[in-house]
């Protein structure tokens, strides 16, 4: 039997070829010509001596039991001993915008159905693959990758980071090998979220053949990238599972996660061209478009643990001066919550900083025009906590056994129904009896004894939680989530289907910022991307900015406010003021546009655009000192070309004279006018930007 199955979406097309039973990526590239039908034998391999005889059996869903050598997508046991699979098609079944194919091995006793949905706008296709356990005996699973991908022969684009400084970038060629990242800690993760680019040797923002794979998981998961023995390069990624975490009885499936991949010929920009409007569309469901996302306040790094109503109230006023519209009270505002050692699990106003509730402050705050937001760490407890000390066995681990803590907290067994029950009940209660807008939903642990009844429960933990939360939004739909985990250590697209905005990391330093939220904004798009005007003095990197760096960093994503700015000099918070306000005005831009990163002349810059239909906002800021002398022109790519812009430096140097003997005219505060193609070409005169200055600029259609 052969079946060519093909699916079209964003300019390309996908092939799945089925033959000898098993399933393939024929082509997957630009569209072809319709009807267009490709001769088998332009798939064939040579195959070399020393190999078997078909050489690698690489199929979209590899096993060993075929003749695939490297890893396999699936890796399943029976108590009888029995672990090799030769799965072959049972037949195929397309629908509009997507193809399930099913496979089964009727002596290893499996079926698999794998689903493949290719988004007709945008290209982005989702892998998904069920695993049924048709045979008496029970079958554990110790691997299973929704499908395995051929990646372009080149370079690879991983992602690490710790806390405070997620999504940093790594590089590197694979020559020979396997090279995995693994996340045991119960999320996302800070160290190896599940994302990856691989492309042709030397791609970069604006050019080369690249894949792009995000697995949407909150969970413990496992990516990797192997060199098989003829050349070729798969990548797969799945779940991570505890030894004998998985073990089906009859009749019952496990589900993987959906592995999300995108290509693009043109770069990390073209990727990100295919991936921000599928999130806005098919993540975020549509629900924030044209919604505009308020500028947050956020007490954090302004009180920390030190709660005062009268305090509190008046960073509220101060806050709404400044154009805040969300007032978000952090951590600290519960029963016994005077520092992060107590009180995780009892969530109820603490008595001696709220006597009378969160009430008068709520009212305080929506008087004065702001919506009300609150944190939350419902997965966690401490031991000194009253939820604990009624139910000390709710928690995660084996009984009698120390576990290592981190910031001296349990996760709570969510897969209990009545620990799920409890923390439903309590945030309901709290959601019922307040007018709180928004929740920020952290998660501060690494998860390392996920046990429950004795066996591993990590998966289930997962689901555990999208599913509380999903109650939670049923029963209050208009209430906004954000996800946190001590900063972006939760940031994926299985999160995001079920929350509003990713608090991108707690380091709030803009020189930081600026990579944090270059490598961010690969994958997501600005809107939910949380973004803080911190104190000068960073919390996190000691390092000391201005206001306008803080500022024009902040403004890229969903911006707020976490400082004391009752501490602000006069000066500083006028001009914390201006920003916010031009935030709000380009907000509708910066939130629905095109984002394009931008590769400066000087490596010590970092630079973005945002380009909409006749309006755009291009930022380049020096976070090293310039390795060029005389400041080369800012070629800003992606604009509409043939459109004349009207080109305004929105935050001219205060005192260019420090930097310039010879100002340009942008930065005396005049404006220019210049083709999309003239400024793509030659670029913008850029004034001297030491290390910590940042220059942006507002283009719009010149009317004339
Ligand atoms: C970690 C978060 O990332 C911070 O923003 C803050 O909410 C603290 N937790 C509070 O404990």
């Amino acid at each position: 039997m052969s079946d060519v199955l093909r699916l079209d979406g964003g300019g390309d097309t996908l092939l799945v070829g089925v033959r000898e039973g098993r399933p393939s990526i024929d082509y997957w590239g630009p569209a072809l010509p319709n009807g267009s039908v490709a001769d088998p034998r332009l798939l064939e391999r040579a195959v070399s001596h020393g190999m078997l005889d078909r050489g690698e059996v690489f199929s979209l869903f590899p096993e060993s039991g075929w003749g695939f050598t490297a890893t396999p997508a699936l890796q399943v046991s029976r108590p009888d001993g029995r672990f090799i699979t030769q799965m072959t098609s049972q037949g195929v079944r397309q629908f509009a915008g997507g193809i399930e194919l099913a496979l089964a091995d009727n002596r290893a006793g499996i079926e698999t159905t794998i689903r493949i949905d290719m988004d007709a706008s945008t290209g982005v296709v989702g892998f998904r693959t069920t695993l049924r356990n048709a045979d008496p005996e029970p079958l554990r699973v110790d691997w299973i990758s929704p499908v395995a991908l051929s990646a372009p022969d080149g370079d690879i684009l991983g992602f690490g980071g710790r806390w405070a400084r997620e999504f940093s970038r790594h590089r590197f060629r694979l020559a020979s090998g396997l090279w995995a990242s693994e996340a045991r800690t119960g999320r996302t993760s800070h160290h190896a979220p599940p994302f990856l680019v691989a492309g042709e040797a030397g791609f970069d923002e604006h050019h080369g053949e690249v894949l792009g794979l995000h697995l949407a998981w909150s969970g413990d998961h496992r990516m990797l990238v192997e060199r098989l023995r003829d050349g070729r390069m798969q990548v797969q990624a799945g779940e991570l599972f505890w030894p004998g975490e998985i073990i089906l009885g009859t009749n019952e499936t496990c589900e993987t996660p959906t592995l999300y991949a995108a290509r693009a010929s043109d770069g990390l920009n073209g990727l990100s061209a295919r991936l921000h409007p599928f999130v806005r569309d098919q993540i975020l469901g549509d629900r924030l478009r044209r919604k505009p996302r308020p500028v947050h306040f956020n007490t954090w790094e302004a009180v920390y643990f030190r709660h005062d109503l009268v305090e509190l109230k008046a960073l509220a006023d101060r806050a709404a001066e400044a154009g805040a519209e969300r007032f978000v009270l952090d951590d600290g505002w519960f029963r016994g919550r005077n520092d992060d050692t107590a009180a995780l699990g009892d969530w109820t106003p603490d008595p001696a900083k709220y006597p009378d509730g969160l009430t008068p402050l709520i009212d305080h705050v929506r008087g004065l025009g702001l919506e009300f937001g609150l944190w939350v760490e419902p997965e966690m407890a401490n031991a000194d906590s009253d939820l604990l000390r009624a139910h000390p066995d709710w928690i995660l681990g084996e009984p009698g056994r120390v576990q290592p803590l981190g910031r001296g907290q349990y996760v709570l067994d969510l897969t209990r129904p009545e620990v799920s029950e409890n923390l439903f009940a309590q945030l309901d209660t709290l959601l019922a009896a307040n007018a709180i807008g928004y929740l920020k939903w952290d998660m501060n642990r690494d998860l390392t004894h996920p046990a429950s009844g004795g066996r591993p429960a990590s998966h289930a933990q997962t689901r555990a939680v999208y599913a509380l939360i999903d109650r939670l939004r049923a029963a209050h739909p208009g209430v906004e989530i954000e996800s946190c985990a001590s900063g972006g250590g939760r940031a994926d697209y299985e999160i995001l289907r079920r929350t509003d905005r990713i608090w991108t990391s707690d380091c709030n330093d803009p020189i930081e910022r600026q990579s944090i939220q270059q490598a961010f904004s690969i994958f997501f798009p600005p809107e939910v991307m949380g973004a803080h005007v911190g104190p000068a003095d960073s919390h996190t990197t000691a390092r000391t900015a201005t206001l306008d760096l803080r500022a024009m960093t902040a403004l890229l994503g969903h911006m707020g406010i976490e400082a004391d700015v009752r501490a602000f000099s006069p000066e500083e918070f006028e001009a914390l003021r201006a920003a916010i306000n031009q935030h709000k005005r380009l907000r509708p831009l910066l939130h629905s546009g095109r984002l394009v990163r931008q590769t400066p002349a000087d490596p010590g810059a970092i630079a973005f655009a945002v380009v909409g239909e006749g309006e755009a906002l291009a930022s380049l800021a020096q976070v090293e000192t310039p390795r060029i002398g005389a400041a080369a022109p800012f070629r800003v790519v992606g604009l509409e070309a043939d459109v004349t812009y009207e080109v305004r430096l929105i935050n001219p140097p205060r005192r260019p004279r420090a930097s310039m003997k010879q100002i340009p005219a942008l930065a005396r505060g005049e404006t220019l006018q210049a083709t999309g193609q003239w400024i793509g070409q030659v670029g913008l005169p850029m004034p001297i930007l030491r290390a910590g200055e940042i220059a942006v600029f507002h283009l719009t259609r010149n009317p004339a």
